[in-house]
């Protein structure tokens, strides 16, 4: 084996070493996302503005969907282990099928989506950091665990408001169908990252994609509150 080969395993095998625990520093990473959730639904509870009502909200859910269902999709063809490849497939098909059925319910509240494309606006800030992340530690961490576990959150506060406004049957779509897809893709960030944070440099690397992509979610929730009224939106 070459020095130069050698040396790369010797300093690998140091920093296996000297990492925390991947159980350990996952739950580590619980907490800190727990924390800011609980900032975050705190927020998203405000009300909206008076003009922004149930369909408004759905409008603002289809980008979301989307995004992620190209999220999963650009990832899933860069993996080799075929539990997380066939776990962001299922993510990307789930994400599709919420569009879809949030399209339906639109339909069906009489909103008009012919002629909709929910990127005319361009990709969120939110993805195109996501889309920058370049290691299997950092995707996972910001996408289905942190990204996902906010979508839960949210989820959880638009059925609220539509209860509120009467409208039984959209938050029966979020509670029974849409959230607990979510809550699966939650689950498979948490349960695959312990694999892929055994080192120092992946475990900061996840530690810092979690923290940018609560910092990132926060933002825009300020901003679309500030500038639309739109607040009590849900997550994808
Ligand atoms: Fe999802
Ligand atoms: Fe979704």
């Amino acid at each position: 084996m070459a020095a130069g080969l050698a040396g790369h395993y010797t300093d690998r095998m140091d920093a296996l070493k000297a990492a925390p625990e991947a159980d350990a520093f996952v739950a580590g990473l619980d907490a800190l996302l727990a924390a800011a959730l609980a900032r975050i639904e705190e927020a998203a509870k405000a009300p909206p503005a008076a003009q922004i009502g149930v369909r408004e909200l759905l409008v603002v859910a289809l980008r979301n969907e989307i995004e992620a269902s190209e999220e999963a999709a650009m990832w899933l063809i860069a993996e080799r282990d075929p539990e997380l490849k066939l776990g962001l497939a299922r993510q990307c098909g789930d994400e599709a099928k919420h569009y879809r059925l949030i399209a339906d319910r639109l339909a069906a509240l009489g909103h008009d989506l012919s002629g909709h494309d929910p990127l005319a606006g361009g990709h969120s800030p939110m993805f195109r950091y996501l889309k920058s992340l370049d290691t299997t530690a950092e995707r996972l961490a910001a996408g289905p665990f942190a990204r996902e576990a906010l979508a839960k959150v949210r989820n959880e506060v638009f059925a609220q408001f539509c209860d509120a406004h009467g409208d039984a049957e959209t938050a029966r779509l979020y509670r029974e169908i849409i959230t607990p897809d979510e809550a699966y893709h939650h689950e498979l960030g948490r349960r695959m990252l312990p694999r892929y944070v055994r080192t120092r440099d992946d475990q900061e690397r996840a530690r810092r994609a979690v923290a940018r992509t609560l910092q990132i979610a926060e933002e825009l929730q300020d901003v679309a509150r500030m500038k639309l009224g739109i607040s009590s939106a849900p997550g994808c």
